[in-house]
């Protein structure tokens, strides 16, 4: 039987790996009411797991919201405090949020918002949020179109991330988390970047512990930079133009997963660094092999990328007008803050589109 790793920091305790769920039991026990808030998708596949690993836990009262990304929605967000209301949650209560990525941000706003804040702990279901949403106390919701537009830092008490949920879990969302996975890799965990080389997500052998190594990677950042202040920046490397693709994508009616997004800005961002910090060639064309054997590139042209040059400068890390962005020194190592001029970032689009052969 495998154990979790269990990690207490000064404002939250974490419970990652197999098993987790049944290890978080105690964690409960100072609280008047239980109340989980959930999706569709999740209450049908995943709810019945929880229930069934913490069957002393009494649940007085679930909240299901439709899940996907178009309904990160203000809508969602009333709805949630409409029912935290009818339940009359306060203050001795506790707000348990089951789900992916989108779930535990919306949750996590209603939950850190109602009546000045609730405590909350995240359950995520999903590959990207044991690895990335769910750690970090970033909590939101979409606006206006714009991702992640309103929101605020504020920490669950807990991450229970058990990867007994992944069984359920489809093949795009794999893909999804496996791009913030690759990511920790080679930003700073050359061993992890290692263990993943060549392999499709579905050849990895041992996903509990990447999923801890990942988790731990997460932790050992935010631990010391909740408010994306400094090092935390670094876990944007991808999403500068990762996240105008994503918009892009949004706003022409064909949505793409965020780690189809985020995987598309590597390739463009490691283009990026080995021209800045001349990473060795060999970086460049491995990091773009195995991006290209997990992800199809999008079909975007040359016309598109004034547009998405535009979207790029509604990102949240822009500061003074400038276009900052994390990179790659080598594989384990990022650094972020790296101004980059406008031209560079056009000839890394054409160079995301032009060299669709470096694999063949
Ligand atoms: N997903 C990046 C962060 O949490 O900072």
């Amino acid at each position: 039987m495998n154990i979790p790793l269990v990690l207490e920091t000064d404002t939250v305790s974490y419970i990652i790996g197999d098993n987790a769920i049944e290890k978080s039991v105690n964690k409960f026990r100072q609280f008047k009411r239980i109340i989980v808030i959930t999706d569709d998708n999740v209450e049908k596949y995943c709810l019945p797991v929880f229930r069934k690993k913490l069957s002393s836990i009494e649940i007085d009262g679930i909240i299901t919201i439709i899940s996907g990304e178009e309904n990160k929605s203000i809508h969602q967000l009333i709805y949630i405090w409409n029912e935290l209301t009818r339940l009359n949650a306060g203050r001795d209560d506790l707000i348990v949020n089951l789900g992916g990525g989108v779930l535990t941000d919306i949750a996590g706003m209603a939950a850190a918002t109602f009546k000045r804040g609730l405590q909350f702990m995240n359950f995520p279901t999903t590959l990207l949020g044991m690895v990335d949403a769910a750690i970090g106390g970033k909590t939101g919701i979409d606006f206006a179109r714009f991702k992640n537009q309103v929101g605020l830092f504020v920490n669950p008490t807990c991450v229970i991330a058990d990867p007994v949920f992944l069984s359920t879990l489809e093949e795009i969302h794999w893909h999804s988390g496996f791009a913030e996975v690759m990511k920790y890799g080679l930003i700073m965990d050359r061993e992890l970047w290692q263990k993943l080389e060549g392999k499709n997500y579905h050849e990895v052998e041992d996903w509990n512990n990447v999923i801890i190594k990942a988790a731990r990677d997460k932790i050992d950042i935010v631990r010391f930079d909740v408010l994306e202040k400094g090092i935390r920046k670094n876990l944007n490397f991808g999403h500068t133009i990762g996240h105008a693709l994503e918009s892009f994508y949004l706003k022409s009616g064909n949505p793409v997963t965020h780690g189809m997004a985020i995987a598309a800005g590597m390739i463009c961002e490691t283009w990026l660094s080995s021209k800045i910090y001349s990473i060795e060639c060999t970086c460049l064309e491995s990091i773009v092999k195995m991006i290209d054997k997990n992800f199809s590139r999008f079909n975007f042209t040359e016309n598109d990328i004034p547009r998405i040059m535009q979207l790029m400068k509604q990102d949240k890390k822009i500061r003074k007008n400038k276009q900052n962005f994390s990179l790659l020194r080598k594989i384990g190592k990022a650094v972020h803050e790296v101004e980059v001029d406008n031209n560079l970032i056009i000839q890394s689009l054409e160079f995301y589109i032009n060299r669709k052969s470096i694999i063949s």
